[in-house]
């Protein structure tokens, strides 16, 4: 069965990265706003690279982050890389130099992936730290927003091609060696993201091309394309995509 067959993406097209990052600002903004008041709670699960980067500029900026009610939002990670916070390569340094520290969010409510020392150690206690927010006896956690951005080679998260962590059924959270990159990354796993309310992909750029329309409509084939292991189980699926990146979908003019 092909992703195609399976349900109608959601995907809308921006007309390049800055667009892209104004919807996916406006949009987190609308969820955030919507689970708060009826929760009193927002929780996401930040992506890392380079595409979000400018989103969480925009959230801390004077045009939305007034509109947020920090005090009610909890931050999570989607992955890291096997660094320390400081690290250029960290996702975490990345959201807290473009948001966080910007924004009057109370520290306790930033919940980072540790990068340092015992990779699996380290994503059994990120594993329990969302235990201890979402509830230890459900069986997945419930993000409200998972944002996910997708490599050139069809990754996400980290969820890469051919790893052994595309095939984890039970863990929230697992350590996951990446042979081309020769590390550990932490991830969170692909039924965890898929318990989410809501997920939202961000795709820029002419390296993504060729990959987004085989990952969306193409075969089945998630240990070669792990992004098509993404499919919420009761949530939405949105794609936010640019001109470029969008150009061979079939619905591209
Ligand atoms: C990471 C990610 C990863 C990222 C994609 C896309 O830590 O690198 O979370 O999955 O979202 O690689 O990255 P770009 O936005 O930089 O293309």
């Amino acid at each position: 069965m092909s992703a195609a067959e399976s349900s109608t993406p959601d995907i809308k097209i921006f007309d390049d990265p800055e667009e892209v990052a104004r919807a996916a600002a406006t949009r987190i903004v609308e969820i955030a706003d919507a689970a708060t008041r009826t929760r009193g709670a927002f929780s996401i699960a930040l992506a890392g690279g380079s595409t979000p980067k400018r989103v969480y500029q925009l959230l801390a900026s004077d045009a939305y982050r007034d509109r947020v009610a920090w005090a009610a939002v909890h931050i999570f990670f989607g992955d890291e890389r096997s660094v320390p916070p400081d690290h250029a390569d960290s996702n975490y340094r990345m959201a807290n130099e473009a948001m966080l520290r910007h924004v009057p969010i109370p520290l306790p409510n930033v919940h980072r992936i540790d990068g340092v020392g015992d990779v699996a150690a380290n994503a059994a206690l990120y594993e329990d730290e969302l235990r201890g927010y979402f509830g230890g006896e459900t069986s997945w956690p419930h993000f409200d927003l998972v944002m996910l951005g997708m490599g050139d080679d069809g990754h996400t998260a980290s969820l890469f091609p051919g790893t052994t962590a595309l095939n984890e059924q039970r863990a929230w959270v697992v350590s996951n060696w990446v042979e081309k990159f020769d590390t550990f990354r932490i991830t969170l796993t692909a039924p965890a993201i898929n318990a989410a309310a809501h997920v939202l992909f961000m795709v820029t750029g002419a390296g993504k091309t060729e990959r987004l329309p085989e990952v969306i409509s193409g075969s089945h084939d998630p240990e070669r394309l792990p992004s098509q292991l993404i499919r919420p189980s009761h949530g939405s699926l949105e794609w936010y995509v640019d001109r470029a990146a969008a150009k061979q979908l079939k619905d591209e003019e």
